[in-house]
């Protein structure tokens, strides 16, 4: 790991991760290594959840219950790559959302309403405490057809509920006829509305293959028979199809999380719910902080700049990064709405079958509306800080000059990063243009690591070799923006060695290779947290 780039003084704090396998650590991949062995040998990732082997895809269904965590996810129990018509819902459970213990899986396409698979879905806590699972089926029927069905816990006093069943009654919400065979899915929560219905909202495409991206509503009073309501909670005229929608409720500004937070709640001081969607052309993951109105459904976006309500690909980014299909639930035992997402590594299918295993889930991250209540914050949730097991400090004072890069050595394979940037004078700091803010990546793409700027870049290089020619770059900028400050932070993956990364930057093709998150700071020091896994020395 190397701190480069200009500024005045810098300490960076290295957490080393509990995890951490001490002959893999120091282990030095040269050029000419193989992308197996650099992935497939020791270099599997600590911090982020992923099964013992194979595929995973989508988180699917996180709840709390009963004192335990529980997360499904989409699983190939065949093997590393995708595959469709395999699908089944890996599980695991937690008591703290750190460490994990898996149990077999929860849903495989047995039945003839899920046959070809059994995609992703969401839990729902109803009374009595009984959770139940909603997820799509994917029948063969000569041609795909998608249904929503519904699994209960074999027996709901096994605290970790390890087996469930589905109703023969199933599905519960049938295939459309104006919508496509193969484009109805990934139920969400339910909630209940003022009526007293239970509601969930359905990704679809109505009205034929070239038809509307719709989230649907159906409402029900058993949690057994739905009726789709008239009008969708959204509907985009732009975007192609969406998975995996995610509607929940935000707490005001400087209000308690407290309850608010449950989906299943429209408790009183709820002003504004949060929906996000994964648009499928991008694989991106975007929100939008709006209205919604429980008595007919309805989702409005307040936009507070020039993004279109009606095109969902220009509201806000949820991640810059590889990350993809996330979900949240409300975690009760700690008052607070928790994230997870699939980040799909990226790499080749030969290097995915050659590790033997591929997709990791993204650290749970709480998030919360911003003060300003135009966007949404996000954190990895402190459990993080149990995996450190030890800490390294870096004091790298007058040492970091301008263009100068300072290299850090025996840091560890899996570290948590903080570091602490305090910057002089803010004097050259360039002017901010209000019109970056709709597209902060294509910033960092114009304004690579290498640019001169006023004010940076300035940063780390990580997963860097001797000789620099292989590195990730994170690193920062500073703005005048009215009378205040703007930092903009990216990560720049051109400099990756690994075959497969390069073929994908010789096609111009990888929309986000660079990640980036904006945010205003008051002072002159920037903070930031970066968690790194793979090997940072
Ligand atoms: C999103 C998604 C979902 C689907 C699942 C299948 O990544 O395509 O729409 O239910 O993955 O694995």
């Amino acid at each position: 790991m190397a701190a480069g780039l200009p500024l005045a003084a810098c300490i960076v704090a290295f957490h080393l991760c509990l995890l951490l396998s001490p002959s893999t650590a120091l282990r030095r991949l040269s050029e000419a290594e193989s992308s197996v062995a650099r992935h497939g040998v020791g270099i599997r990732p600590a911090y982020h959840f992923l099964p013992a082997k194979n595929w995973q895809n989508d988180p699917n269904g996180p709840m709390y219950h009963n004192g335990v965590y529980h997360l499904f996810y989409q699983y190939n129990p065949l093997g590393a790559t995708w595959g469709a018509g395999n699908l089944s819902w890996g599980h695991s459970i937690s008591r703290d959302l750190v460490n994990w213990a898996a149990l077999d899986t929860a849903l495989d396409p047995t039945a003839p309403f899920d046959n070809n698979g059994c995609w992703s879905g969401s839990a729902t806590i109803l009374p009595g405490s009984i959770p139940a699972l909603m997820y799509t089926g994917r029948i063969d029927a000569g041609k795909e057809v998608q249904v929503q069905n519904i699994a209960f816990p074999k027996n709901p006093a096994d605290p970790f509920l390890h087996e469930w069943v589905k109703p023969a009654y199933n599905p519960v919400i049938r295939l459309p006829i104006d919508v496509p065979g193969d484009k109805f899915r990934d139920p969400t929560t339910a909630w209940v509305g003022g009526d007293g219905l239970w509601r969930i909202a359905v990704a679809a495409k109505v009205g034929g293959p070239s038809g509307i991206a719709s989230t649907l509503i159906y409402r029900s009073k058993d949690f057994r028979r739905w009726k789709r309501n008239a009008l969708p909670l959204y509907m985009s005229h732009t975007a192609d199809m969406v998975e995996c929608p995610d509607l929940f409720p935000v707490a005001e500004p400087g209000v308690e999380e407290g309850r608010l937070g449950y989906t299943s709640e429209m408790a009183s001081g709820v002003l504004r719910h949060v929906l996000k969607l994964s648009v499928m052309e991008t694989t991106q993951d975007y929100y939008a902080v709006g209205r919604y109105d429980d008595v007919v459904d309805t989702f409005v976006p307040e936009m507070d700049d020039e993004r279109n309500v009606d095109d969902c690909r220009t509201w806000r980014r949820l991640d810059y990064g590889h990350m993809y299909a996330s979900k949240t639930f409300f975690d009760a035992r700690k008052n607070r709405r928790v994230l997870w997402a699939w980040a799909n590594e990226s790499d080749s299918k030969d290097d995915d079958i050659a590790k033997g295993w591929s997709g990791v889930q993204t650290f749970p991250r709480k998030v919360w509306l911003d003060k300003d209540g135009k966007q949404l914050r996000q954190w990895p949730i402190e459990e993080i800080e149990t995996l450190r097991s030890k800490q390294v400090i870096y004091w790298l004072e007058a040492q970091v000059n301008a263009g100068g890069v300072n290299k850090i050595v025996g840091a560890g394979a899996q570290v948590d990063v903080e570091a602490i940037f305090e910057i002089p004078s803010l004097e050259e700091a360039e002017t901010f243009e209000p019109n970056w803010l709709l597209d902060p990546q294509k910033l960092c793409e114009e304004k690579r690591a290498s640019m001169p700027g006023g004010v940076g870049p300035f940063g780390l290089l990580v997963m860097a070799s001797d000789d620099l020619r292989e590195h990730t770059a994170i690193f920062f900028r500073v703005f005048r923006h009215n009378h205040n400050y703007k930092v903009l932070m990216c990560t720049d993956l051109t400099r990756l060695i690994n075959p497969w990364w390069r073929a994908l930057e010789e096609g111009g093709g990888h929309a986000s290779r660079h990640e980036c998150t904006l945010s205003m700071r008051k002072t002159t020091t920037a903070r930031c947290l970066c968690s790194i896994t793979g090997p940072a020395s």
